[in-house]
């Protein structure tokens, strides 16, 4: 596996990612953005149809077993959205509901089948 990195990433906010392909991105995020947005606006490839708004299930990830407990818990809302995407698993999240934050760095997400762009 190989790993492609962002412009900067050896400063700031760490946030890796996994993308549909098995390849592995070093991302840079800032302080407050959502990991969707970190995604999608590195170009990695991202469905994300709602922007953000906990409504599509588009941002489908699978958090890395040693993030699970470290990253704030789901809303219900999210609960309630995440019903509704495929191939869920325990380890699912919707990437637009977290936070990133410097507690997060080094935090590594897969994208999950179905969340691929049209
Ligand atoms: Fe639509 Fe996350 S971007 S639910």
């Amino acid at each position: 596996m190989t790993v492609a990195e962002s412009p900067n990433a050896s400063s700031e906010i760490s946030l890796y990612v996994i993308d549909h392909r098995g390849q592995k991105h070093s991302l840079v995020a800032l302080d407050g953005w959502r990991a969707m947005e970190v995604i999608r606006d590195w170009g990695v490839g991202i469905k994300a149809e709602c922007g953000g708004a906990c409504a599509c299930g588009g941002c489908h990830v699978y958090v890395d077993p040693d993030w699970m407990y470290r990253i704030p818990a789901p809303s219900e809302e999210e609960i309630e959205r995440l019903d509704e995407v495929h191939r869920v698993e325990p380890n699912s999240r919707l990437c637009c509901q977290i936070m990133m934050t410097p507690e997060l760095d080094g935090l590594t997400l897969t994208l999950a089948p179905g969340s691929e762009p049209d």
